[in-house]
């Protein structure tokens, strides 16, 4: 349930800040767009931001930062080795997290690579509530796999259930059993499930977590990017948490870890990532890696200046009243979209609002990627950029076959204190208009298939003139309008 205090009479979510930096937004015409996707090959990763007028493609690296982030930067203390920002820095972890050992990296799948690299050999299973991407991507790379205990609850589109990325306990031991403990580095966790709707696990549920991996000897990795998300939904939807703090909530789960790696494009509002321990072992076993891959060990690849923000953002992450902008701007989007009927996950998340193509356009088979159509015809209807998070999203399997995903998404993130209620307002309009629409849009197909992480630069073409007919019925509904 939403904090009470943060809504007005009439269900308006509240900005808690004030905007006192702006950045000028084009909205270029409906014939514009329609070449401009073309040119990007029908992926919204290849557009260029400046013909797109709300960049909901991500968060990550793109939340708006305070001003108390920003005047930290000033202070920063650049140098290569020793700086007093990574200091402070590795103080402000400490002090939030209990752990006693920082390792920097340049982003969170940096984090993951010295990971994969330390841990995963050939035949190397890592359970996990649900994979991300990069995670499963680099954990592939070193000959491992990983397999989604994610309860059944979880992969329903709709649903009123408040944690939808718990992990089943039962489906967790059946992977050790049939595994065996010795070929399993690690189990991982991740806060705000991102491929599942940006969903949360309960605390009680990550506590079970920890039983059963000391009970096999295994690690418990945490994949905290979307941490601050995961923390305010345990706030306002775990009982026996209602009266805990953030920071008691916060200390509660890293007590539960062996090791917590983030990007910290997303916890803390600034660039950059790292790794965290109160293993020794596990610090050292990992750190030789640092100066290899990213850079000495008191910066990882990151600016100082970066550093600096992360630590005032990491700090201003324990405030319920900044952490809750997200969620309830999503939430009054989700909600918005649902009342009129428009398939959207259910409950609202962290993350960003996430459209269900399979529901949206049944006409678009799995094969013609679903999710990656409604992101172009997105795009065309009001140069509103998202993210696809479906089949194109996962890799093919090793026979080459397509791995159809679980779920077709398109994703519309929210990037943190960014957009007012009325562009928010705007994107409902335009999905809406699409979803009224929506017999119009059709399939794509691959022009150009990389064979690793192909969504970044695959380029697809639409298989007829959907995307002719949607921008003629544009034009019909809307005249000479943007
Ligand atoms: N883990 C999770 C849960 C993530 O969401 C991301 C990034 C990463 C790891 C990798 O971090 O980008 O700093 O290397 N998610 C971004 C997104 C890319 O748009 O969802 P990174």
């Amino acid at each position: 349930m939403p904090s009470v205090k943060m809504f007005t009479g009439v269900g308006i979510p509240l900005e808690m800040h004030k905007v006192r930096i702006v950045q000028k937004l084009r909205l270029i015409p409906i014939e514009d767009r329609l070449k401009a996707i073309a040119e990007a090959g029908n992926n919204t990763f290849l557009l260029q931001n400046r013909d797109v007028y709300l960049d909901m493609l991500t968060d990550s690296g793109v939340n708006a930062m305070s001003d108390h982030q920003l005047a930290s930067m000033i202070t920063a203390d650049d140098s290569y080795a020793g700086s007093e920002t990574f200091t402070r820095l590795a103080d402000k972890l400490t002090e939030i997290f209990g752990t006693k050992y920082f390792l920097p990296a340049h982003q969170g799948r940096a984090a993951e690579h010295i990971l994969a690299k330390t841990y995963v050999t050939e035949g190397s299973v890592v359970p996990t509530n649900f994979h991300f991407t990069t995670t499963k991507a680099l954990i592939t790379l070193y000959g491992g796999s990983v397999d989604e205990v994610l309860i059944d609850e979880g992969l329903k589109t709709t649903s009123t259930y408040p944690f939808k990325g718990n992990s089943d306990i039962a489906k967790l031991r059946t992977v050790i059993e049939k595994t065996g403990p010795k070929k399993i580095p690690f189990m991982r966790l991740e806060a705000g499930t991102n491929l599942v709707g940006g969903q949360p696990f309960s605390l009680e549920n990550m506590k079970e977590v920890r039983k059963v991996c000391d009970e096999y000897g295994i690690m418990l990795v945490l994949d905290a990017s979307l941490l601050q998300d995961n923390l305010y939904f345990i706030k306002i939807r775990e009982e026996s948490c209602k009266h805990k703090t953030i920071r008691e909530i916060t200390r509660e789960i890293a007590d539960l870890c062996d090791i917590i790696y983030f990007s910290a494009r997303k916890l803390g509002a600034a660039r950059g990532g790292g790794i965290i321990t109160n293993s020794e072992k596990a610090y050292r076993n990992m750190r030789v890696l640092v100066p290899l891959f990213e850079g000495f060990l008191t910066y990882g690849g990151m600016s100082v200046r970066e550093m600096e923000a992360m630590a005032v953002g990491l700090e201003e992450t324990m405030d319920e009243e900044v952490i809750n902008q997200g969620p309830q701007f999503i939430e009054y989007m989700v909600n918005e979209l649902d009342r009129k009927g428009i398939p959207v996950v259910t409950p609202a998340g962290g993350l960003g609002c996430h459209l269900n193509a399979r529901e949206f356009i049944p006409q678009v088979p799995q094969d013609q990627y679903p999710a990656g159509a409604l992101g172009a015809a997105m795009y065309i209807a009001g140069a509103v950029r998202g993210m696809e998070r479906g089949t194109l999203s996962e890799q093919r399997n090793p026979d080459g076959s397509e791995r159809l995903a679980e779920m077709e998404l398109l994703r519309l993130a929210m990037p943190r204190r960014v957009f007012t209620l009325s562009q928010v307002k705007y994107a409902i309009d335009r999905i809406t208009w699409l979803y009224e629409n929506r017999a119009l849009v059709g399939g794509l197909k691959f022009v150009e298939e990389p064979p690793v992480l192909r969504f970044f630069f695959g380029r697809l073409e639409p298989v007829s003139d959907w995307q002719t007919k949607l921008a003629a019925k544009f034009r019909a509904d809307l005249g000479d309008s943007l």
